[in-house]
């Protein structure tokens, strides 16, 4: 238990973000999950039934069921194939009398090509915002991204840039806008106290798969508990089968989260530099292979959440690595991950956006977080160096680059 009140500890917290993106703590509002904090954002913004939100059809499903929990429609674009971003040419086709605003995402902690999608929503009048929840810590053009747009959403779920297991926070700038979602925030119910338990023992269980020689063993177990109902997993079975809103979703933050988050910013400097260090080191493997760097352009820090890299036949790759215990990631293996069809049940059109389609049947991810040691990596290297002849070769996939 905390040796602070709720208030107290929800200021600390917010404190701590403020002073390391640069902002006052007036600017954020606290969530329990990143969703929560979408959804907070549109309704702050009046954006329903009748309106229209464009986004990347390379997104998690939370994000179009936040948006039709309002009674609003996601359009989905395409993706740039190097940056796995929203393609800003993509935009001004897809503009109609009823779209309020642009979603853009900060794919694996690669800032969006902001100044175009700026200019785009100060032509049509739209707001931005931004899906910050791979992006704490990186940077468009040296300031900290999430500042850019009108709102931006951030995750501290479990394999964001740092994790208070599940968690998610609003940044919005407009004071009228901050009002609101100061009002959101206020009304929204505590979690339940059997969700606030049962993340208490994902936070100790996951100080148990963060030491190697359980990692394997504990997983499993977290996935058995998972699956069972008995902790907080990131998504509840009914937000995967359709978009109805399920009961209890608009929840604020617990003071375990706010505690938990205090913590792992303490130690955010060492946790970017570690993935900087991981990623590098993959990155001159991948060009020694004669793969091309990972798409850095010159506006973006890339935090790299994740390290991504396509394979040809992914579920045989993935049984190979599970057989030699390489830890591996899937995202986003659908346009709306992780969901394998039945589009339409989120407006998705299969063909719509064929970038999109086409890489998330090959894409993987590489860990980058402080558990992945060094030497794990180069154990991760080893297992990719003897199986490289079934990566996919860029130039498989660089006819679709623009
Ligand atoms: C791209 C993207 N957007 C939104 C979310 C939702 O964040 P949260 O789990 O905190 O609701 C996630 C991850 O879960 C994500 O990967």
């Amino acid at each position: 238990m905390s040796q602070y009140p709720k208030s107290v500890i929800f200021h600390k917290y917010k404190s701590a973000l403020a002073d390391f993106l640069g902002l006052s703590p007036a600017h954020l509002t606290l969530y329990w999950k990143g969703r929560v904090g979408l959804y907070a954002i549109l309704q702050a913004l009046d954006i329903g039934p009748g309106d229209e939100v464009l986004l990347p059809g390379f997104t998690c499903v939370v994000v179009p069921n936040a948006i039709l929990y309002r009674g609003a429609q996601p359009i989905y674009l395409d993706i740039d194939p190097r940056s796995l971003n929203l393609n800003p040419t993509q935009i001004e086709p897809h503009i109609s009398p009823r779209t309020k605003a642009i979603l853009v995402q900060n794919t694996f902690g690669l800032s969006p090509d902001f100044a175009a999608i700026r200019q785009l929503a100060d032509r049509h009048q739209l707001k931005i915002i931004e899906d910050n929840t791979h992006g704490f810590g990186s940077r468009y053009r040296g300031q900290a991204s999430g500042l850019l747009g009108d709102a931006a959403f951030f995750s501290s779920q479990w394999n964001k840039p740092f994790s208070t297991g599940i968690g998610g926070f609003v940044v919005a700038h407009e004071p009228e806008l901050r009002q609101a979602l100061h009002r959101i925030e206020a009304s929204l119910p505590p979690p339940s106290s059997r969700a606030d338990w049962m993340l208490r023992r994902q936070l100790q269980l996951r100080q148990l798969l963060g030491h190697s020689t359980f990692y394997w063993p504990a997983l499993r177990l977290y996935r058995w508990l998972s699956q069972n109902n008995l902790i907080s997993g990131s998504s509840e079975g009914g937000e995967l089968a359709g978009p109805q809103m399920p009961e209890g979703f608009l929840r604020g933050a617990a003071p375990i989260q706010a505690e938990e988050g205090l913590r792992q910013l303490a130690r955010f400097p060492d946790n970017i530099r570690h993935r900087r260090r991981l990623a590098d080191r993959y990155q001159a493997a991948f060009r020694e292979w004669g793969f091309p760097p990972i798409y850095e352009p010159e506006y973006a820090d890339h935090l790299f959440l994740k390290y991504a890299f396509f394979v040809r036949d992914r579920p045989a790759f993935l049984d190979l690595a599970a057989r030699h215990r390489i830890p591996l990631g899937d995202w986003f293996l659908s346009p709306i991950h992780p969901i394998p069809s039945h589009w339409e049940r989120w407006q998705y059109r299969t063909g719509s956006c064929p970038i999109a389609e086409k890489l998330s049947r090959h894409i993987l991810n590489l860990p980058t977080d402080p558990s992945v040691s060094l030497a794990e990596a180069e154990r991760i290297i080893a297992f990719l160096a003897d199986h490289r002849s079934t990566l996919l070769a860029p130039e498989e996939y660089a006819p679709l680059h623009p």
